[in-house]
Protein backbone atom coordinates (compact mmCIF):
# COMPACT_ATOMS: atom_id res chain seq x y z
CA UNK A 1 0.00 0.00 0.00
CA UNK A 2 1.68 3.57 -0.94
CA UNK A 3 1.49 5.78 2.22
CA UNK A 4 2.02 8.71 -0.11
CA UNK A 5 0.74 9.82 -3.53
CA UNK A 6 4.32 8.89 -4.72
CA UNK A 7 4.12 11.44 -7.57
CA UNK A 8 0.74 10.23 -9.18
CA UNK A 9 -0.90 13.04 -10.26
CA UNK A 10 -4.77 12.84 -11.17
CA UNK A 11 -5.69 14.25 -14.50
CA UNK A 12 -9.51 13.79 -14.42
CA UNK A 13 -11.85 13.46 -11.73
CA UNK A 14 -14.03 10.15 -12.34
CA UNK A 15 -17.37 11.91 -13.50
CA UNK A 16 -15.84 13.97 -16.12
CA UNK A 17 -14.20 11.68 -18.57
CA UNK A 18 -16.23 11.32 -21.27
CA UNK A 19 -16.08 10.29 -25.25
CA UNK A 20 -13.87 12.69 -26.39
CA UNK A 21 -11.37 11.33 -24.03
CA UNK A 22 -11.37 7.86 -25.70
CA UNK A 23 -7.55 6.42 -26.18
CA UNK A 24 -6.52 8.76 -24.24
CA UNK A 25 -4.15 7.62 -21.07
CA UNK A 26 -6.07 8.97 -17.64
CA UNK A 27 -4.99 8.87 -14.14
CA UNK A 28 -8.04 8.84 -11.90
CA UNK A 29 -8.13 8.65 -8.12
CA UNK A 30 -11.39 7.64 -5.96
CA UNK A 31 -13.05 5.25 -3.36
CA UNK A 32 -14.17 1.69 -4.20
CA UNK A 33 -18.21 2.22 -5.20
CA UNK A 34 -18.29 -1.80 -5.83
CA UNK A 35 -16.41 -5.03 -7.24
CA UNK A 36 -17.48 -7.46 -9.75
CA UNK A 37 -15.23 -9.97 -10.64
CA UNK A 38 -16.54 -12.59 -13.49
CA UNK A 39 -13.24 -15.05 -13.38
CA UNK A 40 -11.19 -13.60 -16.16
CA UNK A 41 -12.88 -9.85 -16.46
CA UNK A 42 -13.35 -7.65 -13.37
CA UNK A 43 -15.33 -4.31 -13.11
CA UNK A 44 -14.48 -1.73 -10.12
CA UNK A 45 -16.68 1.19 -10.62
CA UNK A 46 -14.45 4.04 -8.79
CA UNK A 47 -16.50 7.09 -7.37
CA UNK A 48 -15.16 10.99 -6.65
CA UNK A 49 -17.31 13.62 -6.20
CA UNK A 50 -18.40 14.17 -9.99
CA UNK A 51 -19.39 10.87 -10.06
CA UNK A 52 -18.82 7.29 -10.56
CA UNK A 53 -16.62 6.16 -13.61
CA UNK A 54 -15.90 1.79 -14.74
CA UNK A 55 -12.81 0.66 -14.77
CA UNK A 56 -11.86 -3.22 -16.25
CA UNK A 57 -9.37 -5.81 -16.04
CA UNK A 58 -9.42 -9.16 -18.72
CA UNK A 59 -7.08 -11.58 -19.66
CA UNK A 60 -4.94 -9.16 -21.21
CA UNK A 61 -4.19 -7.82 -18.14
CA UNK A 62 -1.06 -8.03 -16.01
CA UNK A 63 -1.50 -11.03 -13.71
CA UNK A 64 0.05 -9.44 -10.79
CA UNK A 65 -1.95 -6.36 -11.15
CA UNK A 66 -5.01 -8.58 -12.01
CA UNK A 67 -4.08 -10.36 -8.55
CA UNK A 68 -3.90 -6.75 -6.53
CA UNK A 69 -7.40 -5.81 -8.32
CA UNK A 70 -8.95 -8.89 -6.94
CA UNK A 71 -8.19 -7.86 -3.34
CA UNK A 72 -9.16 -4.66 -3.36
CA UNK A 73 -12.71 -3.77 -1.42
CA UNK A 74 -15.35 -1.24 -1.43
CA UNK A 75 -14.59 2.00 0.44
CA UNK A 76 -10.88 1.30 -0.54
CA UNK A 77 -9.18 4.40 -1.76
CA UNK A 78 -7.27 4.18 -4.92
CA UNK A 79 -5.59 5.88 -7.80
CA UNK A 80 -5.37 4.46 -11.24
CA UNK A 81 -3.65 4.70 -14.61
CA UNK A 82 -5.31 3.48 -17.68
CA UNK A 83 -6.79 4.04 -21.53
CA UNK A 84 -10.21 5.21 -21.65
CA UNK A 85 -12.45 2.67 -24.02
CA UNK A 86 -15.64 3.52 -25.58
CA UNK A 87 -17.97 0.76 -24.57
CA UNK A 88 -20.20 -0.85 -27.25
CA UNK A 89 -23.52 -0.09 -27.81
CA UNK A 90 -25.19 -3.21 -26.14
CA UNK A 91 -23.12 -1.81 -22.59
CA UNK A 92 -23.83 1.71 -22.73
CA UNK A 93 -25.05 2.43 -19.65
CA UNK A 94 -27.43 4.72 -19.70
CA UNK A 95 -27.99 5.25 -15.75
CA UNK A 96 -24.44 6.39 -15.74
CA UNK A 97 -22.97 9.88 -16.54
CA UNK A 98 -19.84 8.05 -17.96
CA UNK A 99 -21.70 4.88 -19.00
CA UNK A 100 -20.43 5.28 -22.46
CA UNK A 101 -16.96 4.77 -21.64
CA UNK A 102 -14.77 2.83 -19.65
CA UNK A 103 -11.34 2.55 -18.48
CA UNK A 104 -8.83 -0.44 -19.16
CA UNK A 105 -6.44 -0.19 -16.31
CA UNK A 106 -2.91 0.07 -16.66
CA UNK A 107 -1.32 0.74 -13.14
CA UNK A 108 -3.08 0.31 -9.91
CA UNK A 109 -2.07 1.72 -6.20
CA UNK A 110 -4.19 1.51 -2.97
CA UNK A 111 -3.98 4.28 -0.96
CA UNK A 112 -5.46 3.68 1.71
CA UNK A 113 -7.79 0.26 3.10
CA UNK A 114 -11.22 0.79 4.19
CA UNK A 115 -12.88 -1.07 7.30
CA UNK A 116 -15.91 -2.69 5.95
CA UNK A 117 -18.59 0.22 6.25
CA UNK A 118 -21.65 0.04 8.46
CA UNK A 119 -23.79 0.57 5.62
CA UNK A 120 -23.43 0.65 1.80
CA UNK A 121 -22.65 3.79 0.27
CA UNK A 122 -25.22 4.75 -2.51
CA UNK A 123 -28.31 6.51 -2.37
CA UNK A 124 -30.80 3.59 -2.76
CA UNK A 125 -29.39 2.04 0.37
CA UNK A 126 -31.81 1.84 3.67
CA UNK A 127 -29.98 3.48 6.02
CA UNK A 128 -31.34 4.15 9.84
CA UNK A 129 -31.30 7.70 10.58
CA UNK A 130 -29.10 6.90 13.78
CA UNK A 131 -26.41 5.61 11.18
CA UNK A 132 -26.04 7.87 8.77
CA UNK A 133 -25.79 11.02 10.91
CA UNK A 134 -23.50 8.71 13.49
CA UNK A 135 -21.37 8.23 10.74
CA UNK A 136 -21.81 10.92 9.06
CA UNK A 137 -18.81 11.53 6.72
CA UNK A 138 -20.03 8.20 5.12
CA UNK A 139 -23.18 9.43 4.64
CA UNK A 140 -21.55 12.63 2.98
CA UNK A 141 -20.10 10.23 0.75
CA UNK A 142 -22.90 9.00 -0.95
CA UNK A 143 -24.20 10.67 -4.40
CA UNK A 144 -27.23 12.39 -3.19
CA UNK A 145 -25.66 13.64 -0.50
CA UNK A 146 -22.96 15.12 -2.11
CA UNK A 147 -25.41 16.66 -4.58
CA UNK A 148 -27.10 18.56 -2.00
CA UNK A 149 -23.84 20.10 -0.50
CA UNK A 150 -22.26 20.80 -3.93
CA UNK A 151 -25.84 23.07 -4.45
CA UNK A 152 -25.31 24.58 -1.05
CA UNK A 153 -22.34 25.91 -2.06
CA UNK A 154 -23.88 27.13 -5.57
CA UNK A 155 -26.62 29.05 -4.13
CA UNK A 156 -24.27 30.69 -1.25
CA UNK A 157 -21.50 31.38 -4.07
CA UNK A 158 -24.26 33.11 -6.21
CA UNK A 159 -25.60 35.15 -3.27
CA UNK A 160 -22.12 36.52 -2.42
CA UNK A 161 -21.88 37.25 -5.84
CA UNK A 162 -25.22 38.70 -6.88
CA UNK A 163 -25.26 40.57 -3.82
CA UNK A 164 -21.37 42.24 -4.53
CA UNK A 165 -22.92 42.76 -7.98
CA UNK A 166 -25.44 44.83 -6.66
CA UNK A 167 -23.32 46.90 -4.51
CA UNK A 168 -23.64 44.92 -1.18
CA UNK A 169 -20.80 44.17 1.08
CA UNK A 170 -20.14 40.90 3.49
CA UNK A 171 -19.14 41.75 6.68
CA UNK A 172 -18.59 39.37 9.69
CA UNK A 173 -20.65 40.18 12.89
CA UNK A 174 -19.64 38.70 16.60
CA UNK A 175 -20.77 35.07 17.56
CA UNK A 176 -19.81 35.90 21.21
CA UNK A 177 -22.60 38.89 21.60
CA UNK A 178 -24.90 40.13 23.88
CA UNK A 179 -28.41 38.51 23.69
CA UNK A 180 -30.45 39.48 20.59
CA UNK A 181 -34.27 39.83 20.81
CA UNK A 182 -35.37 37.38 18.22
CA UNK A 183 -37.82 36.01 20.24
CA UNK A 184 -36.49 32.17 20.97
CA UNK A 185 -33.98 30.99 24.00
CA UNK A 186 -30.20 31.81 23.56
CA UNK A 187 -26.92 30.01 23.41
CA UNK A 188 -24.95 31.06 25.83
CA UNK A 189 -21.55 31.03 26.98
CA UNK A 190 -20.28 31.53 30.49
CA UNK A 191 -17.51 33.99 30.94
CA UNK A 192 -14.10 33.23 32.20
CA UNK A 193 -12.59 36.93 33.04
CA UNK A 194 -16.55 38.17 33.88
CA UNK A 195 -17.74 36.00 36.58
CA UNK A 196 -21.53 35.20 36.15
CA UNK A 197 -21.19 37.44 33.17
CA UNK A 198 -22.79 35.24 29.77
CA UNK A 199 -22.17 36.01 26.09
CA UNK A 200 -24.75 34.89 23.79
CA UNK A 201 -24.66 33.13 20.65
CA UNK A 202 -26.56 35.11 18.00
CA UNK A 203 -29.94 34.90 17.19
CA UNK A 204 -29.53 36.65 14.34
CA UNK A 205 -27.54 39.90 13.21
CA UNK A 206 -30.39 41.76 13.41
CA UNK A 207 -29.01 44.90 15.74
CA UNK A 208 -24.66 45.07 13.97
CA UNK A 209 -26.65 44.95 10.57
CA UNK A 210 -28.02 47.46 11.96
CA UNK A 211 -25.44 49.34 13.05
CA UNK A 212 -23.77 49.16 9.98
CA UNK A 213 -26.11 50.79 8.75
CA UNK A 214 -25.66 53.54 11.00
CA UNK A 215 -22.03 53.33 9.94
CA UNK A 216 -22.89 54.01 6.88
CA UNK A 217 -21.72 51.17 4.63
CA UNK A 218 -25.09 50.99 2.92
CA UNK A 219 -25.23 47.67 2.09
CA UNK A 220 -24.73 44.70 3.95
CA UNK A 221 -24.60 40.90 3.30
CA UNK A 222 -23.69 38.08 5.44
CA UNK A 223 -23.65 34.26 5.21
CA UNK A 224 -24.11 34.52 8.89
CA UNK A 225 -24.58 31.17 11.46
CA UNK A 226 -27.44 31.61 13.78
CA UNK A 227 -28.22 29.75 16.71
CA UNK A 228 -31.66 29.42 18.56
CA UNK A 229 -32.33 27.18 21.24
CA UNK A 230 -35.86 26.46 20.17
CA UNK A 231 -37.60 22.97 19.59
CA UNK A 232 -36.69 21.23 16.36
CA UNK A 233 -38.60 20.21 13.51
CA UNK A 234 -38.22 19.21 9.93
CA UNK A 235 -37.30 23.18 8.81
CA UNK A 236 -35.26 24.07 12.13
CA UNK A 237 -32.41 23.32 13.76
CA UNK A 238 -30.63 24.92 16.34
CA UNK A 239 -27.33 26.02 14.43
CA UNK A 240 -28.33 27.19 11.30
CA UNK A 241 -27.31 29.94 8.34
CA UNK A 242 -28.77 32.87 7.24
CA UNK A 243 -28.20 35.15 3.94
CA UNK A 244 -28.54 37.77 6.44
CA UNK A 245 -29.01 41.58 4.18
CA UNK A 246 -29.75 45.57 5.06
CA UNK A 247 -29.64 48.40 3.09
CA UNK A 248 -30.11 52.04 3.65
CA UNK A 249 -32.31 54.38 2.52
CA UNK A 250 -34.98 52.01 0.89
CA UNK A 251 -38.49 51.01 1.15
CA UNK A 252 -40.39 47.81 0.98
CA UNK A 253 -40.67 47.35 -2.83
CA UNK A 254 -36.79 48.29 -3.22
CA UNK A 255 -35.90 45.23 -0.53
CA UNK A 256 -38.64 43.02 -2.55
CA UNK A 257 -37.63 43.78 -5.87
CA UNK A 258 -33.61 43.20 -5.15
CA UNK A 259 -34.58 39.91 -3.32
CA UNK A 260 -36.28 39.08 -6.35
CA UNK A 261 -33.55 39.21 -8.64
CA UNK A 262 -31.43 36.91 -6.37
CA UNK A 263 -34.47 34.38 -6.50
CA UNK A 264 -34.87 34.44 -10.37
CA UNK A 265 -30.73 34.13 -10.58
CA UNK A 266 -30.31 31.61 -8.33
CA UNK A 267 -32.99 29.40 -9.83
CA UNK A 268 -31.95 30.14 -13.23
CA UNK A 269 -28.35 28.92 -12.34
CA UNK A 270 -28.91 26.30 -10.13
CA UNK A 271 -31.83 24.45 -11.17
CA UNK A 272 -32.08 26.05 -14.86
CA UNK A 273 -36.01 27.16 -13.57
CA UNK A 274 -37.12 30.70 -14.92
CA UNK A 275 -39.05 32.05 -12.45
CA UNK A 276 -41.56 34.90 -13.16
CA UNK A 277 -41.14 38.34 -11.21
CA UNK A 278 -42.47 39.74 -9.78
CA UNK A 279 -44.00 37.65 -6.91
CA UNK A 280 -47.58 37.89 -6.21
CA UNK A 281 -47.78 39.53 -2.80
CA UNK A 282 -50.46 38.97 0.05
CA UNK A 283 -51.49 40.66 3.25
CA UNK A 284 -51.16 38.72 5.94
CA UNK A 285 -55.05 39.28 6.58
CA UNK A 286 -55.63 37.87 3.38
CA UNK A 287 -53.31 34.77 3.84
CA UNK A 288 -55.08 34.10 7.08
CA UNK A 289 -58.50 34.27 5.71
CA UNK A 290 -57.86 32.52 2.63
CA UNK A 291 -55.26 29.52 3.79
CA UNK A 292 -55.35 29.58 7.67
CA UNK A 293 -51.70 30.08 7.00
CA UNK A 294 -49.03 33.05 7.09
CA UNK A 295 -46.87 30.64 4.70
CA UNK A 296 -49.66 29.88 2.77
CA UNK A 297 -48.50 26.84 0.10
CA UNK A 298 -50.38 28.31 -3.60
CA UNK A 299 -49.79 25.35 -5.40
CA UNK A 300 -52.85 24.27 -5.19
CA UNK A 301 -56.58 26.30 -4.17
CA UNK A 302 -58.93 24.69 -1.89
CA UNK A 303 -59.10 27.78 0.17
CA UNK A 304 -61.31 28.24 3.60
CA UNK A 305 -64.85 28.71 3.24
CA UNK A 306 -66.46 31.02 6.11
CA UNK A 307 -69.59 29.94 7.46
CA UNK A 308 -70.36 32.66 9.83
CA UNK A 309 -73.57 33.83 7.90
CA UNK A 310 -74.47 30.35 7.18
CA UNK A 311 -74.51 29.60 10.50
CA UNK A 312 -74.78 32.48 12.83
CA UNK A 313 -78.81 31.00 14.47
CA UNK A 314 -78.10 27.80 13.88
CA UNK A 315 -79.62 25.15 16.58
CA UNK A 316 -76.02 24.21 17.04
CA UNK A 317 -74.49 25.59 20.25
CA UNK A 318 -71.15 24.66 19.02
CA UNK A 319 -71.35 26.39 16.24
CA UNK A 320 -73.64 29.48 17.21
CA UNK A 321 -71.49 29.84 20.85
CA UNK A 322 -68.22 30.03 18.73
CA UNK A 323 -69.77 32.50 16.31
CA UNK A 324 -71.21 34.69 19.67
CA UNK A 325 -67.65 34.97 21.02
CA UNK A 326 -66.24 36.01 18.19
CA UNK A 327 -64.92 33.34 17.09
CA UNK A 328 -65.33 31.37 14.01
CA UNK A 329 -66.71 28.04 12.08
CA UNK A 330 -64.86 27.57 8.94
CA UNK A 331 -64.69 24.53 6.23
CA UNK A 332 -62.07 22.93 3.64
CA UNK A 333 -64.29 21.24 0.65
CA UNK A 334 -62.22 18.20 -1.02
CA UNK A 335 -62.54 15.61 -3.25
CA UNK A 336 -62.32 12.96 -0.76
CA UNK A 337 -66.01 11.68 -0.48
CA UNK A 338 -65.04 8.08 -0.74
CA UNK A 339 -62.97 8.92 2.96
CA UNK A 340 -64.09 5.66 5.05
CA UNK A 341 -65.26 6.61 8.55
CA UNK A 342 -62.36 5.19 10.40
CA UNK A 343 -60.15 7.82 7.72
CA UNK A 344 -62.23 10.93 8.51
CA UNK A 345 -61.60 9.63 12.23
CA UNK A 346 -58.28 10.12 11.60
CA UNK A 347 -58.42 13.83 10.41
CA UNK A 348 -60.06 13.95 13.82
CA UNK A 349 -57.34 13.20 15.55
CA UNK A 350 -55.09 15.27 13.00
CA UNK A 351 -57.50 18.20 14.31
CA UNK A 352 -56.87 17.50 17.45
CA UNK A 353 -52.88 17.35 17.56
CA UNK A 354 -53.18 20.86 15.77
CA UNK A 355 -55.32 22.51 19.07
CA UNK A 356 -59.38 21.64 17.31
CA UNK A 357 -61.38 20.72 19.66
CA UNK A 358 -63.07 18.52 17.08
CA UNK A 359 -64.27 18.13 13.84
CA UNK A 360 -67.88 18.04 12.20
CA UNK A 361 -67.95 17.07 8.65
CA UNK A 362 -70.32 16.39 5.45
CA UNK A 363 -69.69 13.66 2.72
CA UNK A 364 -71.93 14.29 -0.89
CA UNK A 365 -72.49 11.11 -2.03
CA UNK A 366 -72.26 10.68 -5.49
CA UNK A 367 -75.74 10.88 -5.79
CA UNK A 368 -76.12 13.91 -3.73
CA UNK A 369 -77.17 11.37 -0.72
CA UNK A 370 -75.47 13.73 2.80
CA UNK A 371 -73.72 11.57 4.80
CA UNK A 372 -73.02 14.03 8.17
CA UNK A 373 -71.66 13.74 11.53
CA UNK A 374 -74.25 16.85 12.16
CA UNK A 375 -77.16 14.87 11.26
CA UNK A 376 -79.00 15.15 15.01
CA UNK A 377 -77.68 18.71 15.18
CA UNK A 378 -78.17 20.66 12.35
CA UNK A 379 -81.88 21.03 10.10
CA UNK A 380 -81.64 19.36 6.71
CA UNK A 381 -81.52 22.88 5.47
CA UNK A 382 -78.66 24.29 7.81
CA UNK A 383 -76.79 21.01 6.06
CA UNK A 384 -77.82 22.15 2.71
CA UNK A 385 -77.25 25.81 3.12
CA UNK A 386 -73.40 24.42 4.34
CA UNK A 387 -73.00 22.25 1.11
CA UNK A 388 -74.69 25.15 -1.00
CA UNK A 389 -71.82 27.46 0.50
CA UNK A 390 -68.75 25.36 -0.20
CA UNK A 391 -70.30 24.60 -3.60
CA UNK A 392 -69.56 20.94 -2.66
CA UNK A 393 -70.51 18.29 -5.42
CA UNK A 394 -71.12 14.79 -5.45
CA UNK A 395 -68.00 12.68 -3.79
CA UNK A 396 -66.88 16.09 -1.65
CA UNK A 397 -65.98 15.80 2.13
CA UNK A 398 -66.83 19.09 3.61
CA UNK A 399 -64.36 19.60 7.35
CA UNK A 400 -65.62 21.89 9.68
CA UNK A 401 -63.97 23.63 12.69
CA UNK A 402 -65.31 25.81 15.25
CA UNK A 403 -63.75 27.51 17.57
CA UNK A 404 -61.13 30.65 18.50
CA UNK A 405 -60.50 32.21 14.95
CA UNK A 406 -56.75 31.66 15.50
CA UNK A 407 -57.38 28.15 16.33
CA UNK A 408 -59.17 27.44 13.68
CA UNK A 409 -57.16 29.08 11.20
CA UNK A 410 -53.87 27.15 12.44
CA UNK A 411 -56.54 23.82 12.08
CA UNK A 412 -57.81 24.13 9.01
CA UNK A 413 -54.33 25.80 7.70
CA UNK A 414 -52.85 22.64 8.16
CA UNK A 415 -55.57 20.11 7.27
CA UNK A 416 -55.96 21.60 4.27
CA UNK A 417 -52.00 20.82 3.15
CA UNK A 418 -52.55 17.69 4.86
CA UNK A 419 -55.52 16.64 2.46
CA UNK A 420 -54.09 18.39 -0.54
CA UNK A 421 -51.11 16.10 -0.05
CA UNK A 422 -53.08 13.05 0.92
CA UNK A 423 -54.79 13.40 -2.25
CA UNK A 424 -51.95 14.06 -4.11
CA UNK A 425 -53.54 17.33 -5.17
CA UNK A 426 -50.09 18.79 -5.11
CA UNK A 427 -48.75 19.98 -8.22
CA UNK A 428 -44.66 18.64 -8.11
CA UNK A 429 -41.95 20.61 -9.48
CA UNK A 430 -43.38 23.97 -9.42
CA UNK A 431 -42.03 27.17 -7.24
CA UNK A 432 -44.96 28.73 -5.96
CA UNK A 433 -43.83 31.54 -4.24
CA UNK A 434 -45.46 34.83 -2.57
CA UNK A 435 -44.39 37.88 -0.46
CA UNK A 436 -46.83 38.06 2.49
CA UNK A 437 -46.87 41.37 3.52
CA UNK A 438 -48.55 43.92 6.32
CA UNK A 439 -47.93 41.58 9.70
CA UNK A 440 -49.13 42.74 12.73
CA UNK A 441 -47.13 44.86 14.51
CA UNK A 442 -48.16 43.45 18.01
CA UNK A 443 -49.89 40.29 19.40
CA UNK A 444 -50.97 39.95 22.64
CA UNK A 445 -49.30 37.58 25.00
CA UNK A 446 -51.72 35.90 27.32
CA UNK A 447 -48.74 34.26 28.99
CA UNK A 448 -46.58 37.58 29.48
CA UNK A 449 -50.08 40.12 29.61
CA UNK A 450 -48.41 42.44 27.08
CA UNK A 451 -48.55 43.31 23.57
CA UNK A 452 -44.93 41.74 21.95
CA UNK A 453 -43.61 42.20 18.71
CA UNK A 454 -44.65 39.88 16.14
CA UNK A 455 -40.92 40.77 13.96
CA UNK A 456 -38.73 42.59 16.37
CA UNK A 457 -38.85 45.49 18.15
CA UNK A 458 -37.10 47.45 15.30
CA UNK A 459 -39.60 47.30 12.99
CA UNK A 460 -41.40 50.27 11.64
CA UNK A 461 -45.06 50.35 11.59
CA UNK A 462 -47.16 51.23 8.91
CA UNK A 463 -46.97 54.84 8.02
CA UNK A 464 -50.96 55.14 8.16
CA UNK A 465 -50.95 53.11 11.40
CA UNK A 466 -48.50 54.93 13.42
CA UNK A 467 -51.25 56.86 15.40
CA UNK A 468 -53.01 53.66 16.75
CA UNK A 469 -50.27 52.63 18.41
CA UNK A 470 -51.50 53.34 21.96
CA UNK A 471 -55.11 53.68 21.37
CA UNK A 472 -55.12 50.07 19.28
CA UNK A 473 -52.01 48.20 19.52
CA UNK A 474 -53.65 45.02 17.98
CA UNK A 475 -54.72 47.03 15.10
CA UNK A 476 -51.20 48.28 14.23
CA UNK A 477 -49.49 46.56 10.78
CA UNK A 478 -45.80 46.40 10.49
CA UNK A 479 -43.77 47.12 7.12
CA UNK A 480 -42.70 43.44 7.52
CA UNK A 481 -42.66 41.09 5.18
CA UNK A 482 -42.30 37.30 4.70
CA UNK A 483 -41.24 35.86 1.45
CA UNK A 484 -42.96 32.31 1.49
CA UNK A 485 -42.18 29.45 -0.75
CA UNK A 486 -44.64 26.53 -1.39
CA UNK A 487 -45.72 26.26 2.60
CA UNK A 488 -42.42 27.42 3.86
CA UNK A 489 -41.56 30.43 5.55
CA UNK A 490 -38.33 31.38 3.20
CA UNK A 491 -37.05 34.39 4.76
CA UNK A 492 -38.51 37.57 5.99
CA UNK A 493 -37.48 41.15 6.87
CA UNK A 494 -38.67 44.53 7.74
CA UNK A 495 -38.59 48.44 7.29
CA UNK A 496 -36.77 49.43 10.28
CA UNK A 497 -37.71 52.40 12.68
CA UNK A 498 -35.01 55.24 12.41
CA UNK A 499 -36.67 57.47 14.29
CA UNK A 500 -36.12 57.69 18.19
CA UNK A 501 -39.09 58.62 19.32
CA UNK A 502 -41.04 56.34 17.28
CA UNK A 503 -38.74 53.68 18.36
CA UNK A 504 -39.44 55.10 22.01
CA UNK A 505 -43.33 54.49 21.84
CA UNK A 506 -42.91 51.32 20.31
CA UNK A 507 -40.77 49.98 23.30
CA UNK A 508 -43.38 51.70 25.38
CA UNK A 509 -46.27 49.92 23.85
CA UNK A 510 -44.41 47.30 24.24
CA UNK A 511 -44.66 47.50 27.99
CA UNK A 512 -40.59 47.82 28.03
CA UNK A 513 -39.48 49.56 30.99
CA UNK A 514 -36.47 52.83 30.05
CA UNK A 515 -34.49 50.22 32.45
CA UNK A 516 -35.43 47.23 30.13
CA UNK A 517 -34.49 49.27 27.21
CA UNK A 518 -31.50 50.77 28.67
CA UNK A 519 -30.27 47.52 29.67
CA UNK A 520 -31.03 45.21 26.85
CA UNK A 521 -30.90 47.70 23.55
CA UNK A 522 -28.93 51.06 25.42
CA UNK A 523 -25.77 50.78 22.64
CA UNK A 524 -28.12 50.35 20.22
CA UNK A 525 -30.68 53.57 21.00
CA UNK A 526 -27.31 55.54 21.93
CA UNK A 527 -25.98 54.70 18.16
CA UNK A 528 -29.42 55.75 16.75
CA UNK A 529 -28.99 59.18 18.01
CA UNK A 530 -25.88 59.64 15.98
CA UNK A 531 -27.45 60.12 12.09
CA UNK A 532 -29.34 56.70 11.47
CA UNK A 533 -30.31 56.46 7.60
CA UNK A 534 -34.04 55.16 6.71
CA UNK A 535 -32.98 51.16 6.45
CA UNK A 536 -34.76 47.79 6.10
CA UNK A 537 -33.32 44.34 4.89
CA UNK A 538 -34.62 40.50 5.44
CA UNK A 539 -32.69 36.90 6.02
CA UNK A 540 -32.94 34.25 4.25
CA UNK A 541 -32.73 30.84 5.56
CA UNK A 542 -30.17 29.36 3.63
CA UNK A 543 -30.90 25.22 5.01
CA UNK A 544 -34.70 25.88 4.04
CA UNK A 545 -33.83 27.52 0.50
CA UNK A 546 -31.55 24.78 0.03
CA UNK A 547 -34.00 22.09 0.66
CA UNK A 548 -36.91 23.28 -1.13
CA UNK A 549 -34.11 23.61 -4.13
CA UNK A 550 -32.85 19.80 -3.70
CA UNK A 551 -36.20 18.77 -2.88
CA UNK A 552 -35.23 17.83 0.24
CA UNK A 553 -38.03 17.17 3.21
CA UNK A 554 -35.83 17.85 5.91
CA UNK A 555 -33.08 20.67 6.30
CA UNK A 556 -30.57 18.26 8.12
CA UNK A 557 -29.75 17.06 4.65
CA UNK A 558 -28.61 20.16 3.54
CA UNK A 559 -26.23 20.50 6.47
CA UNK A 560 -23.51 18.69 6.57
CA UNK A 561 -23.10 18.09 10.27
CA UNK A 562 -26.48 18.52 11.74
CA UNK A 563 -28.22 18.10 15.24
CA UNK A 564 -31.30 15.73 15.63
CA UNK A 565 -33.83 16.48 17.30
CA UNK A 566 -32.74 17.01 21.22
CA UNK A 567 -29.97 18.71 19.76
CA UNK A 568 -26.83 16.45 20.10
CA UNK A 569 -24.65 15.71 17.30
CA UNK A 570 -24.54 11.67 17.47
CA UNK A 571 -21.57 11.95 15.08
CA UNK A 572 -19.09 13.97 17.55
CA UNK A 573 -21.47 13.28 21.07
CA UNK A 574 -22.05 17.17 21.73
CA UNK A 575 -22.83 18.56 23.88
CA UNK A 576 -20.51 16.48 26.23
CA UNK A 577 -19.18 16.63 30.04
CA UNK A 578 -16.31 19.10 30.50
CA UNK A 579 -13.75 18.29 33.06
CA UNK A 580 -14.42 19.92 36.79
CA UNK A 581 -11.62 22.56 36.23
CA UNK A 582 -12.74 24.22 33.19
CA UNK A 583 -16.04 24.47 34.92
CA UNK A 584 -14.47 26.09 37.41
CA UNK A 585 -12.52 28.18 35.58
CA UNK A 586 -15.60 29.48 34.23
CA UNK A 587 -17.28 29.89 38.10
CA UNK A 588 -20.03 27.95 37.67
CA UNK A 589 -21.13 25.22 39.29
CA UNK A 590 -23.33 21.73 37.80
CA UNK A 591 -26.55 20.62 39.70
CA UNK A 592 -25.27 17.04 40.39
CA UNK A 593 -29.48 16.10 39.81
CA UNK A 594 -29.63 17.06 36.45
CA UNK A 595 -26.21 14.81 35.92
CA UNK A 596 -28.08 12.45 36.75
CA UNK A 597 -31.19 12.59 34.52
CA UNK A 598 -28.44 13.39 31.60
CA UNK A 599 -27.02 9.83 32.17
P1 LIG B 1 -36.31 35.38 11.08
O1 LIG B 1 -36.29 35.06 12.52
O2 LIG B 1 -37.62 35.40 10.37
O3 LIG B 1 -35.72 36.84 10.81
O4 LIG B 1 -35.32 34.41 10.32
C1 LIG B 1 -35.10 34.52 8.93
C2 LIG B 1 -35.15 33.14 8.27
O5 LIG B 1 -34.23 32.26 8.90
C3 LIG B 1 -34.72 30.93 8.81
N1 LIG B 1 -34.78 30.33 10.16
C4 LIG B 1 -34.38 29.09 10.46
N2 LIG B 1 -33.88 28.11 9.68
C5 LIG B 1 -33.54 26.94 10.27
N3 LIG B 1 -33.67 26.70 11.60
C6 LIG B 1 -34.16 27.65 12.42
N4 LIG B 1 -34.24 27.41 13.74
C7 LIG B 1 -34.55 28.91 11.85
N5 LIG B 1 -35.07 30.05 12.35
C8 LIG B 1 -35.21 30.91 11.31
C9 LIG B 1 -36.09 31.00 8.18
C10 LIG B 1 -36.48 32.45 8.41
O6 LIG B 1 -37.39 32.90 7.46
N6 LIG B 1 -33.14 39.21 11.77
C11 LIG B 1 -34.37 38.81 11.12
C12 LIG B 1 -34.37 39.14 9.64
C13 LIG B 1 -34.56 40.61 9.35
O7 LIG B 1 -35.49 41.21 9.93
O8 LIG B 1 -33.81 41.12 8.53
C14 LIG B 1 -34.54 37.30 11.31
O9 LIG B 1 -33.69 36.61 11.79
O10 LIG B 1 -35.99 30.71 6.81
Amino acid sequence: MAQFMNGIKRTNYCGEVTKANVNQTVVLTGWVAKVRNLGGLMFIWLRDRTGRIQLFFNEDTDKELFELAANVKNEYVVAVEGIVCARNEADVNKDMKTGEIEVKVTKLVVLNEAKLPPFHIEDKANISDVNRLKYRYLDLRRPSMQNIILMRHKIAKIARDYYDENGFIEVETPILTKSTPEGARDYLVPSRVHPSKFYALPQSPQIFKQLLMVAGFDRYMQIAKCFRDEDLRADRQPEFTQIDLEMSFVDIDDVITINEGFMARVFKEVLGVELKTPFLRMSYADAMTKYGSDKPDIRFGYELIDLADTLTNCGFKVFSDALANGGAVKAVCFPAGHYSRKEIDKLGEFVKTHGGSGLAWIVVGENNEIRTSLGKVLTPDEISAVVAKCEAKPGDLICIVSGKTNVVYTVLGALRCELANKLGLIPENEFAFLWITEFPQFEYSEEENRYVAVHHPFTSPMEQDIDRIESDPGSVRAKAYDIVLNGYELGGGSIRIHDSELQGRMFKALGLSDEDVSERFGFLIEAFKYGTPPHGGMAYGLDRLCMLMAGATNIRDTIAFPKVQNASCLMSGAPDFVDDIQVKDLHISINKEDVKVEE
